[in-house]
């Protein structure tokens, strides 16, 4: 067993770590109070080969791992979370071309994202059906060789900014997962229209929207996957990307760490730094050890999807341990900092309020503990 990272890791991570500290953390709380959205720092981080991460080499991309792409996505969310969410994103939308889109499908879509900087999103989620993704009701009807899309996607990340979306779609219904598809296209066609951007708690540099779909017609050829099989196309997805969700939680946790253990050392009560109180100690000490574990488990399953093994129970460990770990570790960071910590004025309410969304989106936790449970009791 090796712990450690590889040469070319190590560089990755110095690269996504300087980027971090020099381009994102410097403007994360003008973004985060003016809840603009980023597009020339996202343009930078597709220059440096930090998003769109999932294009495979032979269609021009840097085609990182999954673990790679978790070492990259914990230096960003040190940075800024909302801001490393919609570069995410780009690789969230993406997936479902990697794993079901033909060679024709995946040169067009995934070459496009390779040679000219573009956002991406991925619309799966809708008014009705957040958590149950079967119950999705926009409607995909055959209409010669193209499909009319009908219905509402919401919380969708990078809604309004996005070049490119994934569409998940029912062709009936009643038929739950068995009649969903998967479709690929650009933002711009007739019907397609986004709604206005939603006035987040946190995380607000990402561009998260309601888009409506009347009367989108799409052709067959950008159909990925065949008819009924985009729910598992999706699975399949969300396998792959809730790792780097743990990794995106725990840059977060991190940083409520590093600023907690910084502020401790400096802030003095009854004459001495608050750091050598043990109430103090003990949750620095918790931290600490959390921030760990959960980058361990969120390591591991980005291992077992990088050597083709069913990752859905780690996967769902690692979301869930790591986004539960930085609502902790940033609720004590809070603590830490006593009243300053409740002012924006310190960094750390912003590491709160952006912590609540990782328990929220990708599955909520209670969903990661759904999937873990279904798993425990086929063994
Ligand atoms: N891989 C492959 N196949 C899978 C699978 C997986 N991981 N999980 C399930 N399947 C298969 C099952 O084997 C079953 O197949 P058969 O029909 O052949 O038997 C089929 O899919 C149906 O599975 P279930 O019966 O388990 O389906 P379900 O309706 O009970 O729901 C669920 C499963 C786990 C609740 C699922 O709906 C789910 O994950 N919900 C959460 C949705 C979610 O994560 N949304 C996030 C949106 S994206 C986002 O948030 C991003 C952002 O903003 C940044």
């Amino acid at each position: 067993m090796e712990f450690g990272l590889n040469d070319e890791q190590l560089v990755l991570q110095e690269t996504a770590r300087r980027f971090a500290q020099t381009e994102i953390a410097p403007v994360a709380g003008e973004y985060d109070q003016s809840g603009e959205f980023p597009r020339d720092l996202m343009k930078k981080a597709w220059e440096l080969g930090l998003s769109s991460t999932c294009i495979e080499e032979p269609y021009g991309g840097v085609g990182l791992s999954v673990m790679d792409s978790c070492i990259v996505t914990e230096e960003l969310s040190w940075g800024c979370s909302g801001i490393t969410t919609s570069i995410m994103c780009n690789d969230l939308g993406l997936m479902p071309v990697v794993l079901a889109g033909t060679d024709d499908q995946k040169k067009e879509w995934l070459g496009l994202c390779a040679e000219e900087f573009k956002m991406v999103s991925f619309c799966l989620s809708e008014p009705e059906a957040g958590s149950d993704v079967a119950g999705l009701q926009l409607l995909a009807e055959k209409d010669g060789d193209d499909y009319i899309l009908n219905g509402t996607k919401c919380w969708i990340t990078n809604g309004g900014v996005a070049d490119v979306y994934t569409v998940f779609a029912t062709l009936d219904r009643g038929s739950r997962h068995k009649g969903l598809c998967a479709f690929v296209m650009t933002s711009d066609l007739p019907g397609i229209s986004p709604g206005k951007k939603e006035d987040k708690m946190g995380q607000r540099a990402s561009d998260t929207r309601v888009i409506h779909f009347d009367n989108v017609r799409v052709p067959a050829s950008q159909r990925l996957g065949q008819e009924g099989e985009g729910f598992k196309v999706a699975m399949r997805t969300l396998d792959r990307t809730r790792p780097p969700i743990g990794a995106l939680a725990t840059g977060i946790a991190r940083r409520a760490l590093d600023e907690s253990v910084a502020y401790a050392k400096e802030r003095k009560a009854f004459g001495f730094p608050i750091s050598g109180f043990q109430a103090v100690q003990f949750m620095l000490a918790d931290m600490a050890k959390d921030v760990e574990a959960g980058r361990l488990l969120t390591l591991q399953s980005a291992w077992m999807v990088d050597q083709g093994l069913r990752a859905s129970k780690m996967s769902s460990f690692a979301k869930c341990f790591a986004t539960d770990t930085a609502m902790k570790v940033t609720t004590d960071a809070v603590q830490v900092f006593g009243g300053n910590g409740y002012t924006k004025e310190y960094p750390v309410e912003k590491l709160m309020r952006d912590a609540k969304l990782m328990q929220i989106y990708e599955g909520t936790n209670q969903i990661q503990r759904l999937v873990i449970a279904r798993e425990l009791l086929k063994e």
